[in-house]
């Protein structure tokens, strides 16, 4: 953190003190305020919930500009990323600073590709759960679970256990997500098979059986790569904080991980693509592209509770540069499997039209997000809808173990304790019973 020349100075009405508050710059984006000093000076505490204003840590790792509609991996245009690296250099980027040269990238992959089984006895935890769980409860379970079976991994402060772990979350997740899916259609595991790429081996493990050979489709491959490239990490939001907060009491890297994927399932944040196609899937069952109009009205009208999922964004106030992207995917994909006219597909679009060109959204910059487009391909591809939010998760987990890495090394993080405002009962005494 630089510090700025300009320093900024709170006052107060009532003739209290003021303090001065160092401001620090960052190599790009907005400038902070040092408020850790305000308790001790003014005995306040600021109030932000909902994080408005508040840079929680500083970090070297993902920077947006909600704005400009930009998003930069260590410093690269995801843009740039998506056309000429794949799911593992992104990886690699994240974690290790940079992009891999070529001895670097074939260490990597395989030392990714070494660590993608896992243990036999984690398929008999999965028989555990209900058939029709839903993904997400399941890899809550898988995932926490893994730190009952890598115990040489699970030291945080110990920088060789946190990549171990590092590997082995990401080598794992595919397998884990997979074994997830074909737990509830009650067809045998495929194991992972290390000739294959990050997302070819995803997509056999998922969508093989033992009984046939399966031939990777190179378009849907891609495809799938883009969709984790793009999901890889997106600096401080809801679960990555989460992971941080929950890394930060010293729990191991996979209970850490775990709370990310729990907070990841909330509609508002990852269940947005699943709530997107679920929402697609209302509309076409009550009428379809006849029925766009009346159901836009329903989004518009505040007292209706509806909105229109895999639209907006806390960050993006321009076009999320992701979507974009995903777009460009959505059709390449569609084109390939022969979906252009697919009724489902069709009212996607019209949905996107309509709210591209509606004031409602206009006025409120409102554009689709990547939720929107990716959970269409993923529809295409024939992902379960309720697995979209595991492959969201998969994705996301290098930028969660990135993110906590990077906390844990830093010599000033502390344990994560926000303060509240309080505003319930001031102390009062217990009355018997009878006299409640
Ligand atoms: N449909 C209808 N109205 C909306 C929507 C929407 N999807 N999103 C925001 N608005 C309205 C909102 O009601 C408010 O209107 P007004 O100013 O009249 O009160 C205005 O737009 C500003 O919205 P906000 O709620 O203040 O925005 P936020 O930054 O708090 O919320 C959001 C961001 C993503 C939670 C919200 O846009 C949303 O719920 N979208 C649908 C869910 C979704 O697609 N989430 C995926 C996010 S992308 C994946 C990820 O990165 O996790």
């Amino acid at each position: 953190m630089i510090p700025s020349d300009v320093k900024a100075t709170l006052s107060f009405s009532d003739g209290s003190a003021s303090m001065d508050l160092p401001i620090y710059k960052g190599t790009i984006g907005p400038d902070v305020l040092d408020i850790r000093k305000l308790y001790a000076q003014t005995g306040k505490f600021t109030y932000d919930p909902g994080f408005l204003s508040t840079a929680s840590c500083n970090s070297t790792i993902t920077y947006i500009d909600g704005d400009k509609g930009e998003l930069l991996y260590r410093g690269y245009p995801i843009e740039q990323l998506a056309v000429s690296c794949d799911y593992l250099d992104t990886c690699y980027l994240l974690l290790y600073g940079d992009l891999p040269n070529e001895a670097q990238r074939k260490d990597f992959h395989a030392r990714v590709t070494n660590h993608t089984m896992v243990n036999e006895q984690m398929q008999f935890f999965l028989r555990g759960f209900r058939r029709d769980a839903h993904p997400m409860a399941v890899l809550t379970g898988l995932v926490g679970g893994l730190s009952a079976f890598y115990h040489d991994s699970t030291d945080i402060n110990n920088p060789q256990h946190r990549e171990i772990a590092a590997i082995r979350l990401i080598a794992k997740m595919p397998t884990l997500v997979a074994m997830a899916y074909k737990y509830s259609v009650g067809q045998p595991y495929m194991y992972p098979k290390n000739d294959l790429s990050y997302a070819g081996n995803f997509m056999r493990m998922m969508f093989a059986t033992p009984c046939e050979d399966y031939k990777v489709n190179p378009v849907i491959e891609r495809a799938l790569d883009r969709i984790f490239i793009l999901h890889a990490d997106h600096e401080q939001n809801a679960s990555t904080s989460t992971v941080r907060l929950c890394g930060s009491s010293g729990t191991n890297p996979f209970a850490a991980i775990a709370a990310g994927v729990a907070c990841l399932w909330g509609p508002a944040h990852g269940g947005a693509n699943e709530a997107c196609l679920n929402m697609l899937e209302e509309i076409q069952a009550n009428g379809g592209v006849a029925k766009v109009g009346e159901f836009m009205e329903k989004v518009k009208d505040k007292n209706s509770g509806v909105k229109l999922m895999g639209f907006g964004h806390r960050v993006y106030k321009n076009y999320d540069p992701r979507a974009k992207l995903m777009r460009e995917t959505c059709h390449e994909v569609l084109n390939e499997l022969g979906l252009q006219n697919d009724p489902l597909f069709k009212l996607a679009m019209e949905l996107e039209k309509i709210a591209l060109e509606d004031d409602y959204f206009v006025a409120r910059k409102l554009y689709p997000n990547v939720d929107f487009y990716s959970g269409i391909v993923q529809r295409a591809i024939g992902i379960p809808v309720q697995l979209f939010t595991a492959i969201f998760a998969l994705a996301r987990t290098v930028g969660w173990i990135a993110q906590l890495n990077e906390m844990i090394a830093d010599p000033e993080y502390k344990i994560g304790r926000p303060r509240q405002l309080f505003v319930g009962a001031e102390r009062r005494d217990v009355k018997p019973l009878d006299q409640r």
